[in-house]
């Protein structure tokens, strides 16, 4: 068999919401594969330092990636300090939960964190990755951005609009596996991961089956840039519930209800 070669040697990495959870797990197996930097974009400066010092070849930076300026900044100082973006993983996102309930206001803060971060990211990355031949572009949307997420109705939306974006960007700017020298595109949806966003007692609410670590999640990305996939799906059953809601709506909604009343009964 050929060797493996290995696309996190020697490259830079910008993680956002690098200081917690997921990203933390991406941004410490960037360093330990060997990036030359992994820049830890994230509101919370303390955290993103505290990961930026433990890996050794990181630097922090706070940016709110809500906020477009903010995101532009933020990439100027990586390339003025270690040089262009090869990956870049634009991780960093709210919980909201509720219903119809749910303000304008925190409408808009989710939309702008949880879907148009990803937009601000890719104006300024993807013509260059594009023009270079080269680059890996993930987004971690959710499963919530396949299915539906029940405790949330702006969560589901704005995580469906983060894999709307994905798409739009592969077909536009994708091609090949980052390994072999392609410009990848790629979206994370994952069920479960225990992170501070995702606790014990958040698990048993939603009823999600499989809870995984973020170190499993930085796994699976490492593989999908060998084998250039779009979808990185750590929880192989939301593959076979995306296929039951694919197949009939109405089957896969009518079940959906029946573990909300399930849900609420029990809790
Ligand atoms: N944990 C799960 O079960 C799960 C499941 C599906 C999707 N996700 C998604 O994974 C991503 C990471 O979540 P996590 O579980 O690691 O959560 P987390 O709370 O552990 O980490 C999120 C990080 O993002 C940062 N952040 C939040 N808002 C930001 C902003 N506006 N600008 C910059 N940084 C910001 C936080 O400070 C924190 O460091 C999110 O997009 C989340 O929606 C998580």
């Amino acid at each position: 068999m050929g060797e493996v070669l290995n696309p996190v040697k020697g490259k830079v990495a910008v993680v956002t919401g690098g200081g917690s959870g997921i990203g933390e797990g991406l941004a410490r197996r960037f360093a330990a594969e060997g990036a030359t930097a992994v820049a830890l974009v994230d509101v919370n400066l303390e955290a993103a330092q505290r990961v930026a010092k433990d890996i050794g070849r990181g630097m922090a930076i706070r940016a709110d990636v809500g906020k477009q300026a903010e995101v532009e900044a933020a990439l100027t100082e990586v390339a003025e300090t270690v040089g262009e973006v090869d990956i870049y993983c634009s991780n960093a996102g709210i919980v909201a939960t509720g219903g119809l309930e749910t303000s304008a206001h925190d409408w808009e803060q989710n939309w702008q964190v949880n879907t148009m971060a990803h937009v601000y990211a890719a104006q300024v990355l993807l013509p260059k990755m594009k023009e270079r031949g080269s680059g890996f572009f993930a987004i971690t949307a959710s499963a919530a951005g396949l299915l539906t997420e029940m405790s949330s109705l702006s969560y589901s939306v704005v995580k469906h609009g983060a894999v709307a974006v994905g798409e739009w960007l592969s077909l536009t700017y994708g091609g090949g596996a980052y390994a072999n020298g392609g410009v990848q595109i790629s979206v994370l949806c994952p069920q479960g991961v225990r992170t501070a966003m995702f606790t014990e007692d958040a698990a048993v609410a939603a009823g999600v089956d499989g809870v995984l670590m973020p170190s499993d999640v930085a796994d699976i990305v490492m593989e999908s840039m060998q084998d250039g996939r779009f979808l990185i799906l750590p929880h192989p059953q939301v593959h076979k519930y995306a296929r039951y809601r694919a197949d009939d709506h109405d089957r896969w909604l009518a079940g959906m209800r029946r573990l909300r009343q399930q849900l609420s009964s029990s809790n």
